[in-house]
């Protein structure tokens, strides 16, 4: 075990798709959207979890590149590529038993000239003016092409996770765009095969919303956009990690003696300093030491007072904390990991996104009791 790693229990991960099927009357299936490595949580071994799993329908991913990594980790469930894919890349997705995304007309076109039998799901531009086709004709045009197999339509909307009266009208502006495409296709004899719209902050905001599947990421993990941590904590969704290190060495320091880079932190009396086996290569971003943040040591709180090293972090502490103790940076339990992000004011994917890959996951299953 390395010295700083990220704790997975699975079960919460269970648990937390438990509580999303729950959550409203109408359950569909889910798309588990496991983007930058499964928000930080190892994609290939979220995947494998999930690969038997009778309400996970699909796996979907940003790029042909990562679908590629889960076939090759052996994930079987259908696995769809939500961004743009090069033409001359989608031999792999046939050979691999990949869906990719159709982002445009001219997209689409370019992949139904390669004359492969393509699976493909159509993205709809619903207002996020990002990925997708807005114009109804242009749909169905692409709809008459021949050699792509058509098997979902989806949009994504743009601001699904504010209570504003005016984003909630886009929203709803959005959500009926979406619907007039579907009938409007369906009044062509198009079957558009597999419809779906939400993602997490959508799918607690507009529980309504009813189409086949919906696409999520934060909930499974157990993360929500701030305007909804409510909503989820009384859900029952929580973090499915939490991360922890360990004391390394303990300093004293005299009065004025400085620690650190730059000499960040002067001790203002003689001090006993934790370092703790931790920096910003790994679970901890840099000078948190400004924000008044702390670790858990042995169930009490200790304030960091530099975190600016790779591997190594000070923490001010007593007589009481010793040479290997374990350090919790965040645990739903102790600390939660919205407040630890509050420390150093990083939102949900900032942090999850930039966690090193090579950083140490240990996957567990941990009582839920
Ligand atoms: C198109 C699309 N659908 C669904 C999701 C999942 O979003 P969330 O993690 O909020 O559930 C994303 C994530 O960025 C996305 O880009």
């Amino acid at each position: 075990m390395d010295n700083a790693y990220l704790q997975i229990d699975l079960n919460q991960l269970h648990h937390n798709i438990e509580a999303i099927l729950n959550y409203r009357e109408y359950r569909c299936p889910i798309i588990a959207v496991l983007k930058t490595n499964a928000y930080g949580c190892g994609m290939v071994e979220i995947s494998r979890e999930l690969d038997s799993h009778r309400d996970i329908c699909m796996i979907a991913v940003s790029h042909l590149s990562e679908a590629l990594t889960l076939r090759q980790g052996g994930v079987k469930k259908p696995v769809l590529v939500l961004t743009y894919t090069k033409p001359e890349l989608a031999y792999l997705a046939v050979e691999n038993d990949i869906v990719l995304t159709v982002v445009s007309s001219a997209h689409a076109q370019a992949l139904d000239a390669l004359c492969l039998p393509l699976r493909v799901h159509v993205k709809v531009d619903t207002g996020l003016h990002r990925y997708g086709i807005e114009n109804l004709e242009e749909l169905r045009d692409v709809y008459q092409l021949q050699h792509l197999r058509f098997e979902g339509i989806f949009t994504h909307f743009a601001s699904a996770e504010s209570y504003d009266a005016s984003e909630i009208a886009f929203t709803y502006q959005q959500k009926e765009h979406f619907d007039q495409a579907i009938a409007y296709l369906e009044s062509q004899w198009v079957d558009v095969g597999m419809t779906h719209t939400q993602n997490t902050p959508s799918f607690f905001h507009y529980p309504e919303f009813e189409y086949d599947a919906v696409r999520m990421g934060m909930a499974l993990l157990g993360v929500a956009h701030p305007s909804q941590y409510d909503i989820m904590a009384k859900a029952g969704i929580k973090p499915i990690f939490s991360g922890h290190t360990l004391v390394s060495k303990i300093e004293t320091v005299k009065a004025h003696e400085s620690v650190g880079y730059l000499r960040s932190y002067t001790a203002q009396s003689d001090e006993i300093i934790a370092i703790i086996a931790c920096g910003y290569s790994e679970l901890l971003p840099r000078n948190m030491y400004q924000k008044e943040g702390f670790c858990i040591i042995n169930g009490k709180p200790y304030p960091y007072i530099a975190n600016d090293a790779m591997s190594a972090s000070f923490v001010r502490v007593d007589h009481s904390v010793h040479v290997n103790d374990p350090v919790i940076l965040f645990d739903e339990t102790v600390l939660p990991f919205y407040q630890f992000l509050s420390f150093f004011s990083l939102g949900t994917n900032e942090y999850t996104t930039y966690l090193n890959p090579d950083l140490e996951r240990i996957y567990c299953r941990l009582d839920q009791g």
